[in-house]
């Protein structure tokens, strides 16, 4: 015989006496009348149902029930085999063995099992303290699942928000850029037209001389909205992904004097990748390459572009100071979480390495052609809506 775990300060026994709906496995109506005895002199009042066989513990499985109660030994059937049922149904009802006799391995293996308690016929007293007890625990584990529940439904629903913020963050650049292309670039076109016309035609020297000052502001014009253009929405993208990321390294070196390397290998037939590929690695090279000019402090950047073997990787490299977790930890910081969920979105994911030799941040992206991100194709203008190459205004 066993000598059970001394129990820590029983739950208070109110006055009040409390209504529980018990399922008993119990082959015995001697012991079942008991084991009722036991819990009414303890103030619990039971709506008990007893039974004996895997089918009917099945059947009254689909009901509600506060505890289960269960002796070891079934016919046919045991406590042990009801408590993996139980466990297999994911209630969390809490599970009381009372045997006649338990040995102590067996009761240790139930309670890693799951039982809530062990108890022997013989000691009956311990029944409902213990059954309060278990009660309290599953009561506890219950609102504990529920927030666990709550909280991956929150943060599926920010996750869908943050989905949809940046689809319309993509849409809205679009529209911008486009009006910037048709309104702006338009008609600062005409008027380098109309300028340099003035500038070849006019028979006063100073104003021939003032047309060509214009002439050069409006071009700084020209030049500024393309590059915002650009930002907004890379129409270079509709030349490949290469050619963007060609440009962006170039003009990242340029302003930045960080010295800018771009390589690519393998990456062809760009146009049956899945949507939003292109657009997402191009997303993140800028997002690398802004922290590595704000960050890092460097001195040399490596932008890397491979398609090998079905997967894009995007690699930008720095030889800066390196980053913590505690940056990346940042409140106010949102770069690299964005770029975590823009992965998310296109099937890929990012991984990020630091060191005393700099950063390293990795797109990859399984590119399986009609793949998993359909979302950004709403960010896509229809086909003739799509943006002309930028550069092509304002050459006169
Ligand atoms: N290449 C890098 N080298 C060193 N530190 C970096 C680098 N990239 C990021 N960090 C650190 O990680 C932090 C988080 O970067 P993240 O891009 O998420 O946010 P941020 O750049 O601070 O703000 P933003 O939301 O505008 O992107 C940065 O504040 C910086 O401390
Ligand atoms: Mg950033």
């Amino acid at each position: 015989m066993i000598q059970m775990p001394p129990h820590r300060s029983l739950p208070v026994l109110s006055g009040a006496t409390r209504h529980l709906r018990v399922l008993h496995l119990e082959h015995s109506q001697i012991d079942h009348r008991l084991t009722l005895a036991h819990l009414r002199h303890g103030r619990v009042e039971a709506q008990a149902l007893r039974l004996e066989s895997k089918a009917a513990f099945l059947r009254a499985l689909a009901q509600d029930w506060d505890v289960v109660l269960s002796d070891y030994v079934l016919p046919g059937f045991s406590g042990m085999q009801a408590l993996e049922l139980l466990k297999a149904s994911g209630k969390l009802i809490p599970f009381i063995l009372i045997s006649n006799e338990i040995g102590e391995d067996e009761a240790v293996a139930a309670m890693r099992n799951g039982a809530s308690d062990c108890l022997l016929k013989s000691n009956l007293d311990r029944l409902v303290p213990a059954l309060l007890r278990a009660i309290e625990a599953a009561e506890t584990q219950r609102a504990r699942r529920h927030a666990d529940e709550e909280l991956a439904r929150s943060q599926q629903r920010l996750r869908e928000l943050a989905h949809h913020l940046q689809i319309n963050v993509e849409a809205e650049r679009v529209a911008i850029a486009r009006e910037i292309h048709d309104d702006v670039g338009g008609s600062l076109t005409a008027v380098k037209f109309d300028l340099a016309w003035i500038a070849r035609h006019a028979n006063i020297p100073v104003v021939a001389e003032r047309a060509l000052q214009a002439l050069e502001t409006v071009t700084q014009a020209i030049e500024a909205s393309q590059r915002i253009m650009h930002n907004l929405r890379p129409a270079i993208l509709e030349q490949g992904l290469v050619a963007a990321l060609q440009w962006m390294t170039q003009r990242f070196e340029k302003r930045n004097g960080i010295a800018t390397h771009f390589s690519s290998f393998g990456v062809v037939d760009t146009q049956r990748w899945p949507a939003g590929v292109a657009l997402t690695a191009y997303r993140t090279a800028q997002e690398a390459l802004t922290n590595v000019s704000k960050h890092a402090q460097a001195s040399r950047v490596e932008v890397g572009l491979t398609a090998a073997r079905g997967v894009l990787s995007l690699e930008v490299s720095d030889n800066g100071r390196g980053l913590s977790q505690q940056d990346l930890a940042k409140d106010r910081s949102y770069g690299i979480r964005g770029l975590h969920e823009r992965a998310n979105m296109v099937g890929g994911w990012i991984d990020l390495t630091s060191g005393a030799g700099g950063t390293t941040l990795i797109l990859s992206v399984p590119l399986r052609p009609g793949g998993r991100n359909q979302t950004f194709e709403a960010s896509r203008p229809p086909a003739d809506t799509q943006l002309n190459d930028p550069t092509a205004w304002g050459n006169v």
